[in-house]
């Protein structure tokens, strides 16, 4: 017996219906495909690998020209803007000709995150889900985190100064990317203290970005805003690096690094408007600077997240990790493109921009850090693409 299959009106409206659909998927997929975007903001893997040609071209020219400069004895001088925005350009490194307004709209396929599919090496160690910093929670988590002594924990602390910090009336965490959220693509400039910035000229690119890191006495106060620029979103400082009268921006949030106890005790009086409890070290007095700050605008860098910068990317090398590391990688878990400026300690420069006199640079004058250490990771998160380091070419 045959079987016949009749073509009913409603199976017909069916077929329509459906075909509609796929044509439209079609045409969207090809729109996405035209929309998708191109070189060197690419999510594409080939593309990718041209930029890090690009980027590795690049150095290599400053090299030579670094090189050249050296052996005929001079002295490193301003950057060839020209030249500088030339390669800016060809690298897809963030300039100040790219407008502020026009990067906001523009979706961000180049992400951190996204980085982590192309280098190997800085997928294994990028943990996103970390914790960046305490909150009043953290008190009922006190024994697991106290395995180790600070900053890496609480071991040995007293907890009731520890508590009355985190459920103070005026602790309030305040959300990084402020009340209504993240939003676009964010830029980032994370600015340090380094000698290199000197004479730069930097200082309008620093400030074109979304958001800009301080920290210590890495701060402009108006007379170095030409190399260093003027604003600030998050500044980061312990007790004695902190300089918060230099800090211009009003709306800037505050990092607090807990290193060691007396720190704990400098922030329960920071929290208060009290003056900072006196600091005896090794049987002497040291004077320590009242920090003026609104406390509601403070928050304070998670032992964890210490922990983590230290053994995934330091490979747990000198005593504890900078200031400059700590900030680098918070800027790593709050932006999604980054270049850091002043950072490296580079020879060939006095050691930090602001001094009055060229200071070279020595084991002692680095303290109880591995810069050498931390020098060879600003240059692998260089070559590796995840961040933008800034060099000169002198
Ligand atoms: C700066 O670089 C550009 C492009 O490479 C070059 O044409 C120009 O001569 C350079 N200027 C100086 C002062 O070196
Ligand atoms: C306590 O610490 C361990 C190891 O660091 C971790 O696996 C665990 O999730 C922590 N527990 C809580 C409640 O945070
Ligand atoms: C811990 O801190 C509290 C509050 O500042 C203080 O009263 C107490 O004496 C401290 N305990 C120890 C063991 O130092
Ligand atoms: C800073 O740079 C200027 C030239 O740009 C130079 O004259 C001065 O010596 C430098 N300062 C230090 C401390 O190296
Ligand atoms: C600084 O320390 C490193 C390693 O500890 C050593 O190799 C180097 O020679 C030292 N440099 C100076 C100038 O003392």
């Amino acid at each position: 017996m045959a079987f016949r299959f009749k073509v009913t009106r409603s199976v017909k409206a069916v077929m329509g219906v459906a075909l509609l659909v796929y044509i439209g998927t079609f045409l969207v997929g090809m729109m996405a495909r035209m929309h998708k975007p191109t070189f060197p903001w690419t999510s594409d893997k080939d593309d990718y690998a041209a930029w890090r040609e690009t980027v590795a071209s690049h150095d290599a020219i400053l090299d030579s020209k670094n090189k050249e400069n050296s052996l005929a004895g001079r002295r490193p001088q301003a950057p060839n803007r020209t030249l500088v925005e030339k390669l800016g350009i060809r690298t897809g490194y963030q300039t100040e000709k790219v407008k502020k307004e026009e990067r906001k709209t523009v979706p961000c396929p180049k992400t951190v995150a996204s980085l982590a599919k192309y280098s190997k090496w800085f997928k294994e160690r990028y943990r996103q889900d970390v914790k960046l910093f305490l909150d009043k929670d953290d008190i009922n988590n006190y024994d697991n985190l106290s395995a180790s002594g600070l900053p890496f924990g609480f071991r040995r602390q007293n907890k009731t100064v520890i508590s009355q910090i985190l459920q103070h009336k005026d602790f309030s965490n305040p959300p990084v990317h402020g009340a209504s959220g993240k939003q676009g693509c964010i830029r980032c400039a994370v600015v340090g203290c380094g000698g290199i910035l000197n004479g730069s000229e930097a200082g309008e690119e620093i400030d074109g970005h979304d958001y800009i890191f301080r920290l210590n006495r890495a701060l402009s106060a108006g007379k170095f805003a030409k190399d260093v620029g003027k604003r600030t979103t998050f500044y980061t400082f312990f007790p004695e690096s902190q300089h918060l009268t230099d800090v211009e921006d009003k709306n800037a949030l505050f990092f607090f690094t807990l290193f060691k106890a007396y720190d704990a005790d400098y922030a329960l009086n920071m929290m208060n408007g009290d003056d900072p409890p006196k600091y005896v070290s090794r049987g002497k007095t040291y004077k320590v600077r009242k920090p003026i700050l609104d406390p509601k605008k403070v928050k304070f860098v998670h032992p964890a997240f210490f922990t983590y910068v230290f053994k995934t990317f330091l490979d747990s090398k000198a005593y504890r990790p900078t200031t400059g590391a700590l900030v680098v990688f918070l800027a790593l878990h709050i932006c999604d493109e980054i270049t850091i400026y002043g950072f490296g300690y580079d020879p060939r420069f006095t050691m930090h921009y602001y001094d009055t006199k060229f200071v070279v640079h020595t084991n002692a004058s680095t303290g109880s850090h591995d810069v050498d250490n931390e020098r060879k990771l600003w240059h692998k998160l260089h070559e590796e693409g995840v961040i933008r380091l800034f060099k000169r070419d002198v």
